[in-house]
């Protein structure tokens, strides 16, 4: 069996490209957990799908076929034949995967594929809940933190980058609505795991956060 490395944290704290960059360096298998539930939420948009009706989530979450393969060192998906990338991060998506992420099934049906991963493989995972739910037994689990002007700053700067028309004050508030649906729902809210260790990058730099990830994997290894 591989080993996991968890990495979770709120929107835009760097999970994303800490995880990706400790992956290269590791030569472990990147794995975004967040795709799969804009997975969940995109399958039940594109067939007109209520998102704010978990039943009919659910039911087309059950219908479609799902399949997972690893691809240039990152988990992939598809579903029912089509793998999602770009559409996973459009603004219908966005907003509708916080209500779709709180439906204990959508998280049950997504936690038990994350797990199987671990048979390609070392992993390592960023999400909400992957050092208190998905691995909560990997000894290697990382708590990422930023404030929230940063975070949002951050989204902000990644958004116009993009060429998206967005305004400050508005990435800010769809931010905060989003850690706040996140810490607080019922089911696995975002909460720092036992055992993790917490790094606030509020002012540090990506390599230096990833730095630190790796010194303390192979300090463990
Ligand atoms: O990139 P960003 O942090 O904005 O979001 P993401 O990682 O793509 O995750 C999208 C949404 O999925 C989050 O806002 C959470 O509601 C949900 N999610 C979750 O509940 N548990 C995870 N392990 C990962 C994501
Ligand atoms: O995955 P998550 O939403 O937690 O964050 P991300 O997508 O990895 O990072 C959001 C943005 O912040 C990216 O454009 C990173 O390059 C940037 N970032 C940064 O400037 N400094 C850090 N220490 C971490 C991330």
């Amino acid at each position: 069996m591989g080993k996991a490395i968890a990495i979770d944290g709120p929107s835009a704290s760097g999970k994303s490209s800490v995880s990706k960059g400790v992956a290269a360096a590791l030569g472990f298998i990147y794995v975004d957990s967040g795709a799969l539930y804009r997975g969940v939420t995109w399958q039940a948009i594109r067939k007109g799908v209520d998102t704010k009706n978990a039943a009919a989530v659910v039911e087309s979450m059950h219908n479609a076929e799902w399949d997972f393969f690893v691809q240039e060192g990152a988990a992939v998906f598809s579903v029912d034949g089509d793998v999602p990338v770009q559409e996973l991060r459009e603004k219908d998506v966005r907003e509708a995967v916080a209500d779709v992420a709180a439906v204990p099934e959508v998280r049950r049906f997504v936690v038990e594929n994350l797990q199987s991963l671990e048979n390609f493989g070392s992993l390592v995972m960023e999400g909400r809940d992957i050092g208190t739910v998905v691995f909560p037994d990997s000894p290697y689990k990382f708590y990422l933190d930023a404030d929230p002007e940063e975070r949002a700053m951050r989204r902000y700067r990644e958004l116009v980058a993009a060429g998206e028309d967005e305004k400050a004050h508005e990435v800010m508030d769809s931010l905060k609505k989003r850690d706040q649906i996140d810490a607080t729902r019922k089911a696995d809210p975002l909460k720092v795991a036992p055992g993790a260790q917490v790094i606030d990058s509020t002012s540090m730099g990506l390599d230096e956060v990833i730095q630190s990830v790796i010194d303390v994997v192979k300090g463990a290894l």
